[in-house]
């Protein structure tokens, strides 16, 4: 048999050059799987929903990072809580889905109630239990930050705060987009927990191929008739990444962009680990998608589209989005799944050279040393 060389380069290194990827088992591997639960999904921030969802006091949302229930509520205050979705009694789950509470949370089990600030209101049979004090048995609080009315949550108490990990993104965005203010959250263009996509593929597959525009000529053809690839500037930041390109052609194949349409370039932001915010040419909207991972090889897809409001987007570009440009990645990324699991794959490189900055793979070195990190690999 005719075997190809050892490559010269062995192991995942700091200078992308240099590096091979990581290797494949990383994106399968149950174990692994559980270890990215506990130093990822269970310390970074994650978003659940967006606050127009909860327009109401009692109104609330329910969210599953990777395998842990967690519900944002209005109280009654207008203030908006999150909470882990479990009862301090014997563990009941107390929400599903969306909905209102109307006076208090009730759990379905034995019935202990909570006021809509979490505090335990009222446990059946316990005035005499000793040593039973009510304030010891409300909810576990989750952190919650609010951003762009994003309301984003983080399992661990003592994370650094999304402002401090992405306050230079937001500041990044409100100065490419004048108008971020006045976008208002789009149900019609919204997929959530219960309406997302569900892809077979790890996670840091579908990370990894929103960081790159490498396979944009060969995967997209037309929306590098739309956008100038050849323009493509990509930059790194702490804990996010951006990558930018203008619009190449107002007549394109993917959809029509009218010149004097407001928004004239594409902006990609990643926030590590699984966050991904971009805007398209044509009118003025921001999607945020977000990948979660259900187990090692499925992944649970969102995508919450603010728009200015009440605003209709064009239908050629919603079915551009929808009907291709999705269904070509979501392709290339089961596709990808598959073969970092064949016998026959070694570690790959990246495509790293200055010359052809536009379309390298930086980023995506990027995010598997931030990984790497994260990890402790
Ligand atoms: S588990 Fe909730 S009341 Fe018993
Ligand atoms: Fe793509």
């Amino acid at each position: 048999m005719i075997r190809s060389p050892e490559p010269q380069v062995a192991s995942f290194t700091a200078d992308p050059a240099r590096s091979t990827a990581l290797p494949g088992y990383l994106y399968s591997d149950p174990a692994v799987f559980a270890e990215e639960k506990r130093r990822l999904f269970y310390k970074s921030w994650q978003i659940v929903a967006h606050e127009s969802e909860l327009p109401q006091a009692g109104d609330y949302v329910c969210a599953t990072i990777v395998d842990q229930s967690v519900f944002v509520l209005r109280g009654r205050d207008r203030q908006v809580r999150a909470f882990f979705n479990v009862c301090q009694h014997r563990a009941h789950e107390l929400l599903k889905g969306r909905g209102n509470v109307k006076s208090v949370i009730v759990c379905p089990y034995h019935a202990w109630s909570y006021e809509l600030d979490g505090s335990l209101r009222a446990a059946r049979a316990t005035p005499n239990l000793p040593a039973f004090d009510p304030k010891e048995y409300g909810l576990a609080p989750v952190r919650l930050e609010r951003h762009l009315g994003f309301l984003f949550v983080n399992l661990d108490p003592e994370a650094p705060s999304v402002s401090a990990l992405a306050g230079g993104m937001f500041a990044d965005m409100a100065r490419e987009l004048p108008w971020l203010g006045d976008l208002t959250f789009n149900p019609a263009y919204s997929f959530t927990e219960e309406t997302g996509s569900l892809l077979q593929a790890n996670w840091k597959v579908m990370a990894e191929n929103c960081l790159e525009c490498y396979h944009c000529g060969p995967a997209h053809k037309a929306y590098v008739d739309m956008i100038d690839v050849g323009h493509y500037e990509l930059t790194r930041h702490d804990a996010w990444m951006k990558s930018s390109a203008p619009l190449r052609r107002n007549d394109n194949s993917a959809y029509h962009v009218g010149p004097e349409e407001p928004v004239q370039h594409n902006v990609f932001w990643h926030l590590f680990p699984n966050i991904e915010f971009s805007v398209m040419p044509g009118a003025r909207a921001l999607s945020a998608f977000y990948f979660t991972p259900v187990d090692a090889e499925q992944t649970r897809i969102s995508w919450v589209t603010l728009t200015m409001p009440g605003e209709q987007l064009p239908q050629d570009r919603l079915d551009y989005l929808g009907k291709v440009l999705w269904l070509e990645d979501a392709a290339i990324c089961e596709s990808v799944h598959r073969g970092l699991k064949s016998l026959g794959y070694r570690r790959g490189r990246f495509v790293a050279s200055d010359d052809h900055a536009n379309i390298s793979e930086i980023n995506v070195h990027a995010f598997q040393r931030q990984y790497a990190e994260a990890m402790g690999l």
